[in-house]
């Protein structure tokens, strides 16, 4: 009879080791399951490729909810290029407290970016895949969010490992892809839903940005047409958004228009898949 192979016994404190790694983890779960388990919608927003308009999109959307009445949080999770602070017009940072990170405020949306805690501003952040899943997990686990109606989630752009990492670390409800009206854009765009797509999230829909003479229109709406996806909206080019004190859709009625537009369309797509939360005044 030949004898099976018998795995090394591990000493006592090998064990203990064992033990307390398996508990950190175990504790790690608890905390990011009790957090996300307080938001009750988790929106991600992505594109194919960079300078889109992404960052712009989550913004100007998570602004608009928090003035319809909701509790809403923006998570900068574009770990290369963390833009969310800046274009919110965040004044103050967000900070760590015993061991927790307490959002930072701005227009009545909490924000958590990994530029609150680069040394300086323009560093460029180069992250390894598994250091991208650290600091995700990280803001998952230490963030207080508190009760959310709305996470809204700026994700790196693109079909590589970070945007992948990150869909699958958050259970997101769905997302917002944004294009713009060029073809290219619109290529791209269809690369990443059908990644979406094989991951089993749900597209709520398009969304069109940059609409107008410089680059035309029409793109984003024929992409939904031949998806089979809502299209959201269209999103003018416009010269309001050189401001960054304030979301333009806070700064101008036009804007504001826009997206009342856009939030029709996700209010009924929210209702479909079932998560549509009631407004709650505060
Ligand atoms: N509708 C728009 N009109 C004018 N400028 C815009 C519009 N949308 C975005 N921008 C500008 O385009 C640039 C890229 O947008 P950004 O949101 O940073 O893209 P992404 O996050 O996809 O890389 C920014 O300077 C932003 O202010
Ligand atoms: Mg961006």
């Amino acid at each position: 009879m030949t004898h099976q192979h018998q795995p090394p016994q591990m000493s006592e404190e090998q064990r203990q080791a064992r033990l307390r790694q398996i508990k950190g983890q175990w504790e790690q779960r608890r905390r990011i399951t009790e957090t996300l388990g307080r938001i009750k919608t988790k929106i991600g927003v992505y594109s194919g490729k960079g300078g889109v308009g992404k960052t712009t999109v989550a913004v100007n959307l998570a602004a608009y909810l928090a003035k319809q009445g909701f509790r809403v949080g923006l998570l900068d999770a574009d770990i290369d290029c963390p833009n969310v602070a800046k274009v919110i017009g965040a004044t103050e940072p967000a900070h760590v407290h015993e061991g927790r990170i307490e959002p930072a405020e701005a227009h009545g949306v909490s924000v958590v970016s990994m530029s609150f805690f680069q040394e300086k501003e323009d560093e460029a952040i180069i992250f390894r895949g598994p250091m991208i899943h650290n600091a995700i997990n990280q803001f998952l686990q230490m963030t207080e969010w508190g009760d959310l109606d709305f996470l809204v989630v700026d994700l790196p752009p693109g079909t590589s490992d970070a945007p992948l990492t990150i869909m699958q670390t958050l259970t997101l409800d769905g997302f917002v892809i944004v294009t713009t009206p060029q073809s290219l854009a619109a290529l791209d765009a269809k690369r990443s839903i059908n990644m979406v797509r094989k991951l089993n999230v749900n597209v709520l829909g398009i969304v069109e940005n940059m609409t107008g003479d410089m680059f035309g229109g029409g793109a984003g709406e024929q992409l939904a047409k031949d998806l089979g996806l809502a299209f959201l909206g269209q999103v003018a080019m416009r010269r309001d958004y050189r401001t960054d004190t304030k979301p333009s859709v806070l700064a101008s009625k036009d804007v504001l228009k826009e997206y009342d537009h856009i939030w029709k369309g996700l209010q009924a797509r929210l209702a479909e898949v079932d998560a549509l939360p009631a407004v709650h005044k505060h």
